[in-house]
């Protein structure tokens, strides 16, 4: 109700228009106007991006794909669907974010993002222009070959797009931040078809906005980014015995309550396999400075017994590659989520308890789908500090997040279809149960990291201060009819 107030063209009041027929009509307009870029359901290219999303839940059928191959392209698509009788539409970038509807959708128009896939270095080594689509593989393999490396994910198939306009973290995240404070500049396509810069100078409130508020201003075409000099790493993959869970929680707790080391990046994480009945600890961690590792990774790598030992150095762009063959290799469903707290000497473990308890049982109720739940423990980075442009996650320059805080990715992987509203509810109260322990331990924080929230979840409300509103405001400058509220039916709205 409240979005047909905000905007007077609303989608809300055609709502009986909103069926197949429309989406049919705006295929049609779409492939006489982008003839070679519209691809129908029989189309081979079709196919090939359907497969292209990594987790099945995500292989929706829209009406027809749009491959834009040009920044007038996306203009162009947009002027189509927004007098489309309020076809629903979603855009993807790499496909990465686990759910379903937020980089797909069934019935209306997927805009795929993957020709838009340039990596260049420009102005004198000091920026990397990446197009849109690109994966960060892509981005590593560029730049590297200048010597050059960016802020980007940590394997090499994640998309640059949504994780740029979500956040972002990076080998460097400790030492740097997050990598949307890395972006210098972002190229945008507005619901207006106008397409826009937004930078310090140009559109400042639309580039605060772009980094944290995703998909609620414009599609984002390229992404200009700081570039840093291409350094090795140290590290990777280690997994430990089942009975070094304990000393692995209390090696990280040490890691995160001691010295804050600047060049120590990664995670640990405690994967329960139903169908092996086994608990498997594991950290996936990097020392970016190799001349001087482990540095305070050290309590970490000393953690015994150890079954398995990954760690090497060696350049980003093949850290990143060998990462991606894990996720390639079998694609399954998979539901996400995250929450926050401060680190004191017990949460970590009291955490993991409660979930260790509960997490065979309701597994053993979806045995069928043979499930895998993983419990991941990760810093978050700082803010922006001296003056530089701000972000939309709400922490002033004072406050230090990357030593303080850790936030949780919580996941189940499964199967079968059937099991995914279980694992869902499953989630919803292991979340509940955990925001409790950590709220009874004084630690619980606001912060929801959005490229690992849930659907049912709503980070923008997790930013600090008045971000929401802030992003709200944003949103109804650039995007005055509200096509990106209405017209995009999933992802993290504002209205
Ligand atoms: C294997 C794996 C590893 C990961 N590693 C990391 C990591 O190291 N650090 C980290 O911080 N996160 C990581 N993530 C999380 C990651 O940041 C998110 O999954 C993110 O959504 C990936 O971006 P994408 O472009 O692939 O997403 P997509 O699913 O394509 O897009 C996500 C959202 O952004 C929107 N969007 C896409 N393109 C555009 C555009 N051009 N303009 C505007 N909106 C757009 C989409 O509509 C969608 O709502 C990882 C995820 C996976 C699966
Ligand atoms: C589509 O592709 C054909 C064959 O490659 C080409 O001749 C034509 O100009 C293209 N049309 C557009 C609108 O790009
Ligand atoms: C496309 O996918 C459908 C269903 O997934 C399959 O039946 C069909 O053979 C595929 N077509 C091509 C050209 O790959
Ligand atoms: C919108 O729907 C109306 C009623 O069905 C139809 O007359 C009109 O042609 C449609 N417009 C577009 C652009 O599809
Ligand atoms: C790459 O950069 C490193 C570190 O700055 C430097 O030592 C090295 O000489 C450079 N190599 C090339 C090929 O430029
Ligand atoms: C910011 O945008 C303006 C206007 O488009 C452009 O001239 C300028 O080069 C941009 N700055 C950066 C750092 O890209
Ligand atoms: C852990 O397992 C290893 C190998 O099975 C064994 O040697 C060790 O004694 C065990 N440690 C503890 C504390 O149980
Ligand atoms: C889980 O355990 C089963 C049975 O041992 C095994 O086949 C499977 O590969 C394991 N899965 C993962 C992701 O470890
Ligand atoms: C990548 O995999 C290859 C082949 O298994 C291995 O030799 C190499 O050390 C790995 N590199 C990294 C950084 O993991
Ligand atoms: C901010 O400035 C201080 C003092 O010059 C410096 O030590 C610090 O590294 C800077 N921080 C960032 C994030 O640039």
């Amino acid at each position: 109700m409240r979005v047909s107030i905000l905007y007077p063209f609303s989608c809300l009041l055609s709502a009986a228009l909103v069926s197949g027929e429309a989406s049919e009509a705006a295929c049609d307009e779409l492939a006489s106007v982008l003839p070679n870029s519209t691809f129908y359901p029989e189309a081979p290219t079709y196919n090939a991006s359907i497969s292209s999303y990594p987790f099945l839940q995500l292989r929706l059928h829209p009406s027809c794909i749009v491959r834009p191959n040009s920044p007038h392209d996306v203009a162009t698509a947009l002027s189509i669907l927004k007098d489309s009788n309020c076809t629903k539409f979603a855009v993807k970038g790499g496909g990465h974010n686990a759910n379903a509807g937020f980089n797909n959708v069934e019935d209306g128009v997927t805009i795929d993002m993957q020709s838009l896939n340039h990596v260049e270095v420009a102005l004198g080594d000091e920026v990397v222009r990446v197009g849109a689509g690109s994966l960060w593989q892509d981005v590593y393999d560029v730049a590297e070959k200048r010597n050059l490396t960016a802020m980007g994910g940590r394997i090499g198939v994640v998309g640059t797009a949504g994780f740029l306009t979500g956040g972002g973290i990076s080998f460097f995240s400790p030492e740097h931040g997050w990598s949307c404070d890395a972006v210098v500049n972002f190229e945008v396509v507005l619901s207006s078809g106008k397409i826009v810069n937004a930078n310090a100078t140009s559109n400042p409130d639309l580039f605060a906005a772009l980094k944290g508020g995703q998909f609620n201003f414009g599609i984002v075409t390229r992404f200009d980014l700081k570039a840093y000099p291409a350094t090795t790493l140290w590290g990777g993959r280690t997994v430990y015995h089942p009975n070094a869970t304990e000393s692995l929680l209390t090696a990280y707790t040490n890691f995160k309550m001691g010295e804050f080391d600047p060049y120590a990046a990664g995670w640990v994480t405690v994967r329960y396999n139903h169908t092996a009945a086994t608990f498997s600890p594991i950290s996936i961690m990097w020392y970016t400075k190799p001349a001087q590792k482990p540095g305070a990774l050290k309590q970490i790598m000393d953690v015994k017994p150890q079954l398995m030992d990954g760690k090497v150095e060696a350049p980003i762009s093949e850290h990143t590659r060998n990462a991606s063959r894990q996720v390639v290799a079998d694609p399954e469903r998979t539901i996400w989520t995250t929450t926050s707290f401060s680190i004191s000497p017990r949460i970590m473990h009291r955490i993991h308890k409660l979930w260790a308890d509960l997490v065979p049982e309701v597994s053993k109720q979806y045995a069928y789908a043979k499930p895998i739940a993983e419990l991941t423990f990760q810093a978050l980075p700082g803010p922006p500090r001296n003056g530089s442009s701000p972000n939309s996650f709400g922490f002033t320059a004072d406050e230090t997040p990357e030593k303080d805080l850790i936030f949780l990715q919580i996941i189940f992987t499964f199967t079968d279809a059937a099991a995914t509203e279980g694992f869902e509810e499953a989630l919803k109260d292991f979340l509940k149960l955990i925001e409790g322990v950590s709220k009874e331990e004084g630690v619980l924080h606001r912060y929801k990291y959005l490229n690992f929230a849930a659907s049912f979840q709503d980070p923008f409300s997790s930013y600090g201060g008045d971000q929401k509103e802030t992003l709200k405001k944003v949103a109804r400058k650039y995007d005055p009819q509200g096509v990106f509220q209405l017209q995009v039916s999933k992802g993290f709205k504002l209205f």
